[in-house]
């Protein structure tokens, strides 16, 4: 299948906050979707793709192969995946406007906090760890990061870290575990992304077909 030289393929989020509303930009574009429930992949009907299910992680490395020409991903995933990167091998094609959350640090209600030096000598629970490592650089704190793939927001119950730095939505998650945010360390949204790796002839029209549609929506909703 993905030896298939003649269509798209574009990963989009298998299940989360992102997964809906990528849908629903490809079906604003004019892309029919066929969708078998449970099934990772999809064909569009109506244009030479397959979407293609995954974890959102995975999104920049397939893209960055070239295993899939296109993705929809959250900035912040984005930028963890740069941060370990040693070469960028996708280029952002659009700022999507869905998707809008920021990855902050979150602490108990409980616990006293008076700006980043409070994090100083202090464990953070994170999935995104390169930007955490940032972010501490630049302000200049000496703080130990706990990598988590899920469920973050336990650790401090869990004392396996008395801060986390997740994604905030809505803040029902953090207020859920009790817990407040106390820093902003990125602002993020949902963008398309494209392999920089060459396209054969049929892939690069069928990409410039791709983006046409797209930018069509885009503008409409400015
Ligand atoms: C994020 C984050 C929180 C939740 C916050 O998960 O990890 O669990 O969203 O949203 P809220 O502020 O609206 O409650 P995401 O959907 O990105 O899924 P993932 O971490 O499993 O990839
Ligand atoms: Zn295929
Ligand atoms: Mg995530």
């Amino acid at each position: 299948m993905l030896a298939d030289r003649t269509r798209l393929h574009i990963a989009l989020q298998k299940s989360g906050r992102l997964s809906d509303l990528s849908r629903d930009l490809l079906r604003d574009a004019g892309f029919r979707i066929q969708r078998s429930k449970n099934s990772l992949t999809a064909r569009v009907e109506n244009f030479p793709a397959e979407l293609m299910f995954v974890r959102d992680d995975d999104i920049p490395t397939f893209v960055s192969d070239g295993v899939c020409e296109f993705g929809i991903v959250g900035q912040n995933v984005l930028e963890e995946f740069a941060l370990g990167a040693d070469e960028q091998r996708y280029e952002v094609l659009a700022e999507l406007g869905f998707g809008g959350c920021s990855l902050k640090i979150a602490a108990p209600e409980t616990l006293a906090y008076d700006g980043p030096k409070s994090l100083t000598g202090e464990r953070i629970a994170t999935s995104y760890p390169r930007i955490v490592r940032r972010y501490l650089a630049e302000q200049g704190i000496d703080a130990k990061i706990v990598k988590m793939n899920g469920a973050v927001e336990l650790a401090p119950r869990l004392q396996i870290a008395n801060f986390v730095c997740d994604l905030v939505s809505t803040g029902a998650t953090l207020e859920a575990n009790g817990l407040r945010p106390v820093e902003t360390v990125l602002d993020s949204q949902a963008v398309l992304i494209r392999t920089t790796k060459m396209l054969d002839d049929t892939r690069s029209k069928l990409s410039a077909g791709l983006l046409t549609r797209v930018d069509g929506v885009l503008t409409t909703k400015e």
